[in-house]
């Protein structure tokens, strides 16, 4: 194995190190975690301690070869050695046996609904980064536990972050807002007026 699998992976996907690192920036995070990975290990190029989650054999062997280190290494966009972590198996379970309250920013990208099981592993004032696939914005938009704090639009290897009228994200075309019963059922992200690439919320303190 080489680091073949993470790039061929990247090139795939689009890469996100523009979107990370912005998201680092605006919020001073440095611990991440992210259920749901798979290969995707750009946010070690922006973050320099991260904890990967997920049940595919393929990750699990991928992140436990020394070759993720090294290219996370050579991307790197900070001054020390990246930390990285590999938790393998089903994220609704291993998310609660990890410590409380110890992460910056949760990471919720096309793995279903994260943001409920990450919760209690952020800080309080810590940060989600969420997508509306498998409905997790949505899901994010209707819990307590978390308040929207910015869209982020990100193309190619331009990125805005935008936190200015975010009352006009998340609003249905077709009202009204499903229930989260209803989003769970479907697992599937509803449409919006004025869609973002991600967005950001921040989980509030008493949750
Ligand atoms: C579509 S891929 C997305 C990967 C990555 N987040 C990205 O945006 O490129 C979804 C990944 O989530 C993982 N996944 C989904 N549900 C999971 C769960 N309950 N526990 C652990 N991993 C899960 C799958 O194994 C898969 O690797």
């Amino acid at each position: 194995m080489s680091s073949r699998a993470f790039t061929d992976y990247i090139d795939h996907i689009g890469d996100r190190t523009g979107m990370f690192l912005t998201v680092a920036a605006h919020t001073g995070a440095r611990r991440a975690l992210y259920p749901g990975s798979y290969l995707d290990l750009t946010p070690s190029y922006a973050l320099p301690d991260v904890t990967y989650l997920d049940s595919d054999a393929r990750a699990r062997k991928a992140f436990a070869d020394p070759a993720a280190l090294a290219l996370a290494g050579r991307h790197r966009r900070y001054p020390q050695d990246p930390a990285i972590t590999f938790v393998p198996g089903d994220y609704t379970r291993t998310l609660r046996e990890l410590p409380a309250a110890e992460w910056d920013l949760a990471i919720s990208l096309y793995a279903g609904p994260v943001s409920e099981h990450a919760t209690r592993c952020l800080k309080p004032g810590g940060w989600l980064l969420v997508n509306n696939s498998h409905a997790d914005a949505g899901l994010a938009r209707l819990n307590p536990a978390y308040r929207l704090a910015a869209a982020i639009h990100h193309r190619a290897s331009r990125c805005r972050l935008l936190t200015d009228n975010l009352d006009h994200y998340l609003q249905p075309k077709t009202p009204p807002h499903p229930t989260r019963e209803q989003l769970h059922t479907t697992s599937r992200g509803i449409a919006y007026t004025r869609p973002a690439t991600a967005y950001l919320f921040q989980r509030v303190a008493q949750a």
